[in-house]
């Protein structure tokens, strides 16, 4: 049975939050150039900035407990990282934009939840400083996950209409 301070507990979850949101970052870049329509685009590239913005506070806060970020990959960036791949599989490129959004949707909730297991752990340790950081991305988190939601609806209906109108044209 392992046997970790506190500080060490709370040390591997940030790193972990540094690894998830240095590869979404990555993610969000490429999605910021992938598909034709400018209104998803735009929000991944301002995601893309306040996601960097987001893993340099949690290394900040990482650098005053002792720690350095690992640059092994966390359980959280393996998990993130997979389902693009896989969602593409059998869509039409129009249907990028609309694919992308839904990986997005489903990876800022994954954060909510796994900044939720930070804070509550924080608070539990008594790192307010830890515990108030992570609910601060929490509520970032969350306002892109509506941002992401929000844009859905236009997103596919656009997709569906290209894909109709190609199948059209072709018959
Ligand atoms: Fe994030």
């Amino acid at each position: 049975m392992s046997n970790e301070s506190s500080r060490e507990v709370i040390q591997r979850y940030l790193e972990d939050a540094i690894a998830a949101e240095r590869n979404f970052e990555t993610q969000l870049k490429t999605f910021s150039k992938e598909g034709e329509q400018t209104p998803v685009q735009n929000l991944f590239a301002e995601h893309a900035i306040e996601t960097k913005h987001q893993h340099e506070r949690l290394a900040a806060r990482l650098h005053a407990l002792g720690g350095s970020p690992s640059t092994v990959k966390s359980f959280f960036a393996h998990i993130f990282n997979f389902a693009p791949k896989v969602a593409q599989l059998g869509h039409d490129p129009s249907e990028k934009n609309s694919q992308d959004l839904i990986i997005a949707f489903a990876i800022e909730n994954s954060e909510i939840a796994m900044y939720e297991e930070l804070a509550i752990v924080a608070g539990f340790a008594g790192d307010t400083e830890t515990e108030r950081l992570a609910r601060t991305i929490q509520e970032e988190e969350r306002a892109a996950a509506k941002k992401v939601w929000n844009l859905i609806d236009a997103s596919c209906r656009q997709s569906f209409m290209r894909v109709t109108t190609n199948h059209a044209n072709m018959a």
